[in-house]
């Protein structure tokens, strides 16, 4: 399995399909090693692979608004993406890529053992529901429905919802999508204190 550090270093040597040969750098993810609660999309896209940083495009400035509102910031959490290098032209990872990639997100959610993964769009819901045994049909069916499974010898709550990105292109769903947000601090029983969010359990 190894350490965070470990993956990451692994992460920034892969050569397991084409898209290293594409990308300026790897994406392996950002934030608390510790973190109770695990944010995973789908690939990163221009800025990401510019910065190396997951979600400090457009689609991450909105995430760091939802984050906020709910007393959270990155280092609270860990935010990373079933796929660690950008796909050309934003497209969707093939299959192919998927399972070369994947084993990394896998590993890194090994690692932290959070209590809460939340499933930011499709891609990443369909990959985190068929690891942890669940059947996906579509983002629309599961988006704002908490799932409940057994890992690490506690049970583990998945919460797929829109990816941000979604919420760019329809602001009406961005009412909704505040609502999904206060909802992770409830399903991860975030209280509030003086200065930080923390679990009551
Ligand atoms: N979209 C994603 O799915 N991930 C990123 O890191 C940025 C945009």
């Amino acid at each position: 399995m190894g350490s965070m550090e470990d993956i990451v270093a692994e992460i920034k040597n892969c050569k397991k399909c084409e898209l290293y040969k594409m990308k300026t750098n790897y994406v392996p993810g950002t934030g608390s090693p510790n973190a109770k609660i695990v944010f995973v999309g789908e690939a990163p896209g221009r800025d990401e692979d510019l910065q190396g940083e997951p979600f400090v495009g457009a689609a991450g400035k909105l995430l760091n608004e939802m984050l906020s509102k709910i007393g959270l910031s990155r280092r609270d959490v860990y935010i990373c993406n079933v796929i660690k290098c950008r796909p050309p032209d934003n497209r969707e990872p093939s299959e192919e890529e998927i399972l070369a990639c994947g084993d990394y997100l896998r590993r890194q959610l090994d690692v932290i053992k959070p209590n809460l993964i939340v499933c930011l769009g499709r891609v990443a819901a369909k990959f985190v529901f068929e690891d942890f045994g669940l059947e996906f049909t579509s983002i629309s069916k599961v988006k704002g429905k908490v799932f409940e499974v057994e890992r690490w010898d506690k049970k583990v709550k998945i919460y797929p919802i829109y990816h941000p990105a979604a919420i760019l292109y329809r602001q009406q769903l961005r009412e909704d999508y505040e609502k999904m947000f206060k909802n992770i601090a409830l399903i991860a029983g975030l209280k509030r204190q003086p200065d930080l969010f923390d679990f009551i359990n």
